[in-house]
């Protein structure tokens, strides 16, 4: 298949290029590099850069090969930054998307992945979250994923496309050439990872008096290699005729900030410098996720299960590239 991955230079869509390459699929990556590497990019993907805002570029990406499929990995993802500038998230995460579909539409291509979030559902829903649960985000950015799953149900319903929109719950881990590098980095592996190597402050912990058994808050974590893997199983099931739907990808498991922490120290044999905070305003105190769906409409089984595996993953990636990737 030739498929599009837009957003394909960042932390997950680099690791979605890497395993549809690897399952020998050709691949063009679409990235404005804004927070994506150019050297995180698969040697055998086709980098153009730009914007998703930019529609000429976007007819240049679809008259360079005949699409088959796309993955929308771009946009913003900073909750604090949300709150602050709705309007950009409006804008990144709704509008340009918009902009993707009608490119689609106009080309003939029908078939979409598109990165939901955990952060759609209602954080008062009991846990595991089914994708059944209620639909209720906490913050602008949860807002905005779920507008846009919103649109291609639409779009789905006109006979326009078919999705899947994977909800992703606390992605984490690495490849053996491709890891975590966001320069505005806010999540808890690679934050205490980098304060462990002394190239940080300690990390604040946001919390110790929540209803949970050590008080502090509870998420799932799951491997980035098998949430890329499945990316290339959603594709392969758009393009034999799956019908829409939206998907949880998590481990089912939750693991609360201290135990992150004891465990981060385990794997790397170090200590893990940390310091106490009040609660963030809009951090639910457990997301945990059934993926039973994933697993059963994907054949989804992921092989990375371990919490020590994802650490190890991470670890081994950060050791080898403490400066993060050279662009
Ligand atoms: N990391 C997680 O745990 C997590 C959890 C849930 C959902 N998600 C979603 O998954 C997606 C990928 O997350 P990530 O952690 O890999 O983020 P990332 O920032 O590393 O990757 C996003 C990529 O998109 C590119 N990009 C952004 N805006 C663009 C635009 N307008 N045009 C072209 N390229 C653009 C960036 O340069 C970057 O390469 C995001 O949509 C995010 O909301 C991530």
């Amino acid at each position: 298949m030739n498929a599009l991955v837009v957003g394909g230079a960042g932390y997950i869509g680099s690791v979605v290029v890497e395993e549809l390459c690897r399952a020998r699929h050709s691949v063009i990556v679409l990235d404005d590099l804004s927070t994506g590497h150019r050297d995180a990019v698969h040697p055998l993907a086709l980098l153009v850069t730009g914007a998703l805002r930019d529609r000429t570029k976007l007819d240049e990406v679809f008259h360079t090969k005949e699409i088959d499929g796309v993955v929308h990995l771009a946009g913003k993802s900073l909750v604090a930054e949300s709150v602050e500038h709705p309007e950009l998230y409006q804008g990144a995460n709704v509008e340009e998307g918009i902009l993707l579909l009608d490119a689609m539409r106009d080309h003939g291509v029908r078939d979409i992945v598109f990165s939901s979030s955990a952060s759609v559902y209602d954080p008062s829903a009991p846990m595991p979250l089914l994708e059944s649960a209620a639909l209720r985000p906490a913050n602008p950015y949860g807002e905005t994923k779920l507008r846009f799953e919103r649109i291609l149900e639409e779009r789905a319903a006109l006979g326009e496309l078919r999705h899947v929109s994977l909800r992703y719950f606390n992605v984490a881990g690495a490849s053996i050439d491709l890891g975590e590098d966001h320069r505005n980095e806010t999540h808890l592996v690679p934050l205490l990872l980098d304060a462990v190597l002394g190239r940080r402050d300690p990390v604040p912990v946001y919390g110790s008096d929540y209803p949970t058994p050590d008080g502090t808050a509870v998420r799932d974590y799951v491997h980035v290699v098998d949430v890329a893997d499945a990316h290339v199983r959603a594709l392969r099931y758009l393009l034999g005729g799956g019908t829409s739907l939206a998907l949880n990808l998590g481990a089912g498991r939750g693991v609360s900030v201290r135990e992150m922490i004891a465990a981060v120290a385990q794997v790397t044999g170090r200590p893990v410098p940390t310091t106490e905070a009040a609660r963030r305003a809009g951090d639910p105190p457990v997301l945990i996720a059934s993926s039973e769906a994933a697993r059963r409409v994907l054949g989804w089984d992921p092989q990375f299960e371990d919490l020590s595996v994802i650490l190890e993953t991470a670890w081994d990636w950060r050791s080898r590239h403490p400066e993060g990737y050279a662009s």
